[in-house]
């Protein structure tokens, strides 16, 4: 038998066209695009439509960013601070990104509720679309969860004493409530582990639950169709359908571009701050939530006492409820002027929510005390925003004995201690009466001055008594590093 070889198929000459042929018959990539963008809309694209595909845009930013932090954050109580302390006042763009990935987690909030609002308006939960609705009800679930636990991972004042007040709130589940809060904690108190549980939450389980929810969302979703307008029929709809591409397309994406135009703008013109580093024993810090568990936290605040267990109990029935909303409104009607139970249900929740939020902010700023300590609170943060990054080898005593786990550190204390300066410069470099402190000699001088300073003496020096330092070139190394980090 002859052996012909078979052609090619005519292959065009473009490289380009050629690569992105060799690519779809290798991944059928042309008919997963078509499949992807042709997605039919009855009644055509709307802006009403854009906040599913927000949300998803918000995810993917909060990812990026929230990679970036990871690359310098430490989940320990006694690093945490530091580290985001140093991504805000030393990494470049640190505390712009930062800044998008806080303000992210409001705006994930707010496109949440616009597409909640949405969905409950036009009805669009009817018609077979109950596994779609408590997917989503899911999804709204752990982007609070991703709320709750990112919040406490700077640290901060703020950070510690909000979630001490959330992981009391576990507490009150019923039996379980004590087991479960230490379960949480990793504890009776608030430390390392709650951070490296929190931090697992957040950056490992939740997001995993997150994508495998958004995967089911997404698909539910494209199994019902798009519901269309209000007036629409859910499950077969009359109007003629336009493709999602392009017109849909473009509309999400600048709702999108708008969404990171706006973040991007918050975050350069007002950073997001971090306070002083957490201080449990301080007794008169007034913990507050970000803005949206406030109206959850006033709610607390009247049922305080033995009422308490209504603070599980009362958000647990609202959830039940608004999961149970496409399963118990079954109707085809989608007008929500006939709807008035649902639709005036939702917006009763929403005025509610809101009136308790304005009452929270309100009673904070009408008693002086707490208008006052309020106001401290945030002074105090503005004021270690100002102040230069401290490395922790140098932010105190507590961190004096991880400064001498560095061998070459541990070296120049020795010199410093055998060379006597410490009978003119005092303990620890903090300066008697015959010499001044040498703390923060670091930031004055580079190591090749102060090399030059030690060898070489200045007049003062000289008259003060000191004498040229003359040791080996690595020892006078290890004696500047020890210099250098006393602060
Ligand atoms: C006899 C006392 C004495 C001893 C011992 C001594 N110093 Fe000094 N040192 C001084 C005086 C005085 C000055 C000048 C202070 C001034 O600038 O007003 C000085 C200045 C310095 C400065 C410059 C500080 C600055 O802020 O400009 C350095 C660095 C320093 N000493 C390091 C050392 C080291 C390291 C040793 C030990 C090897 C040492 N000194 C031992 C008295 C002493």
């Amino acid at each position: 038998m002859t052996n012909i070889p078979t052609p090619e198929p005519q292959s065009p000459n473009n490289a380009g066209t050629r690569l992105v042929a060799w690519i779809d018959r290798r991944t059928g990539i042309h008919s997963l695009l078509h499949e992807s963008l042709d997605e039919p809309i009855p009644g055509g694209a709307r802006w009403a439509y854009v906040f599913g595909s927000g949300l998803l845009f918000l995810f993917m930013s909060q990812i990026i960013t929230g990679v970036f932090l990871a690359l310098y954050y430490v989940p320990a109580a006694d690093h945490a601070h530091t580290v985001v302390s140093y991504i805000v006042k030393e990494v470049t763009s640190g505390s712009f990104i930062r800044s998008i990935h806080a303000y992210g987690s409001s705006g994930i909030i707010i496109v949440l509720v616009l597409h909640i609002g949405q969905t409950i308006l036009y009805g669009s939960y009817k018609g077979r679309r109950e596994l779609l609705w408590l997917s989503g009800c899911i999804l709204l679930a752990l982007m609070l969860g991703m709320a709750f636990t990112g919040y406490l991972l700077p640290w901060d004042e703020k950070a510690y004493f909000a979630s001490a007040v959330g992981t009391n709130l576990i507490a009150e589940v019923p039996f379980i409530g004590p087991s479960l809060q230490r379960l949480v904690r990793g504890g009776n108190q608030m430390g390392t582990l709650t951070l490296s549980r929190f931090y697992v939450l957040h950056v490992f389980m939740l997001p995993a639950m997150l994508i495998a929810f958004i995967a089911s969302h997404v698909f539910f979703f494209r199994k019902a169709g798009a519901a269309g307008p209000i007036n629409e029929n859910p499950v077969a709809p009359k109007l003629p359908a336009v493709s999602f591409y392009p017109r849909q397309v473009i509309m999400d994406a600048v709702f999108s571009v708008a969404i990171i135009g706006i973040l991007a703008f918050i975050a350069s013109k007002i950073p997001m701050d971090l306070g002083p580093a957490a201080n449990p024993a301080d007794t008169h810090f007034l913990p507050r939530p970000e803005w949206y568990y406030r109206p959850a936290f006033q709610g607390l605040k009247y049922l305080s006492g033995r009422a308490s267990l209504l603070g599980i109990v009362l958000p647990a029935i609202l959830a039940v409820i608004f999961a149970a909303v496409p399963f118990v409104d079954r109707g085809r009607e989608r007008r929500p002027w006939r709807r008035p139970v649902v639709v005036g249900g939702f917006l009763l929740f929403l005025m509610a929510y809101t009136a308790l939020g304005v009452a929270s902010y309100r009673d904070d700023y009408s008693d002086p005390g707490m208008a006052a300590q309020m106001h401290k609170q945030d002074e105090d943060a503005q004021a270690f925003m100002k102040q230069p990054f401290i490395p922790e080898s140098a932010a105190g005593s507590a961190s004096a004995a991880l400064a001498s786990a560095d061998p070459r550190i541990l070296k120049g204390q020795a010199l410093y201690q055998a060379g006597s300066c410490s009978s003119c410069h005092g303990d620890r470099g903090v300066g008697t009466a015959a010499a001044v402190a040498l703390t923060g000699v670091g930031q004055k001088y580079s190591d090749a001055e102060l090399s030059t300073l030690l060898h070489t003496p200045n007049a003062k020096m000289t008259n003060g008594g000191m004498t040229p330092v003359d040791m080996k070139d690595d020892d006078l190394a290890a004696l500047t590093s020890y210099l250098r980090q006393l602060h």
